[in-house]
């Protein structure tokens, strides 16, 4: 089975770092992205906690879980945030709800259009600064060095071929002192078995062949290519999908699935 799960995303790039069967994979669930039933609500169902991760990450909040999809505020106002790897932008919006000026970049251009599609909806009720284009992070941030401040890849780099190299640009585009926000899934076999063995072939909570193990990250490794990055790690958490009824938790334990939290150090700062 790992045999044909690693055929299914053999060689086929164009773009630098950019794994074009896995762009075509996520792209042809476009349309079905923002569905409460689509092959891919998972995602949306897990901005209950990412959302909070990042939000609390940025400020100093009392109320660390609570998060309702729909939810506004000012309290990320005057952040500039790029979500690299957006998909159809089901985390931009929550987090442009909240005030933040929001730039989201995908490969995918059918996925950029869903995601373009679903926010000329959305303000049609809300006033909120979120922008989207099609493009690599490699390619962005030859033209914004330093722009942002925070950075997110949630959820994409187990599909990124060359992490460290995709973090380092990620990084480039980041401002001294700024966050990057990291969610993905840890590297064991307990991992394997909840993420790819139930999750897609037992329970049905994502498609078959979303993920291939040998692109997992631990937490420590992220870390480690973060620190030669002049990052400094700051948080770890992890949580858990309580998929019968599509809940997300914070959970101490990152065996599967966790966030982590980096400060891009300015160059003389010294940190181990
Ligand atoms: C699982 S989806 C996550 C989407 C979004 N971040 C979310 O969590 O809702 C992975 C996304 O990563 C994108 N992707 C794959 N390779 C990428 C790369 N090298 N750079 C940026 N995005 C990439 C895919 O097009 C896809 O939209």
């Amino acid at each position: 089975m790992m045999s044909e799960l690693r055929e299914r995303k053999s060689e086929n790039k164009q773009r630098y770092n950019v794994d074009e069967r896995d762009v075509q994979y996520f792209s042809a669930f476009a349309n079905t992205w923002w569905d409460d039933t689509g092959e891919l609500k998972v995602l949306r169902e897990m901005n209950q906690v990412r959302v909070p991760f990042i939000r609390n990450g940025l400020i100093v909040n009392n109320d660390p879980e609570y998060w309702v999809e729909g939810q506004t505020s000012n309290t990320l106002k005057g952040f500039k945030i790029l979500d690299v790897g957006c998909g159809a932008g089901v985390l931009s919006e929550p987090l442009g709800l909240y005030g933040a000026e929001v730039v989201g970049i995908d490969p995918s251009k059918d996925l950029i259009e869903a995601a373009n599609n679903h926010l000329s909806k959305t303000k049609e009720t809300h006033k909120l600064n979120v922008s989207y284009y099609s493009e690599t992070i490699e390619e962005h941030v030859m033209k914004y060095r330093e722009k942002y401040d925070a950075i997110i890849a949630s959820e994409v780099v187990e599909h990124v071929v060359d992490k460290k190299a995709f973090l380092k640009s990620c990084i480039e585009a980041l401002k001294p002192g700024g966050s990057i926000f990291v969610t993905t899934l840890n590297k064991n076999w307990f991992s394997w078995i909840c993420a790819i063995i139930f999750a897609e072939f037992i329970l049905g909570i994502l498609p078959k062949h979303t993920h291939i193990y040998d692109q997992f990250i631990s937490p420590g490794d992220v870390k480690d290519m973060l620190k030669e990055l002049n990052c400094r790690t700051i948080k770890i958490l992890g949580w858990r999908n309580e998929w019968f009824w599509s809940k997300y938790k914070f959970q101490s334990n990152t065996s599967i699935q966790y966030g982590l939290h980096a400060i891009k150090q300015a160059k003389t700062d010294n940190f181990h």
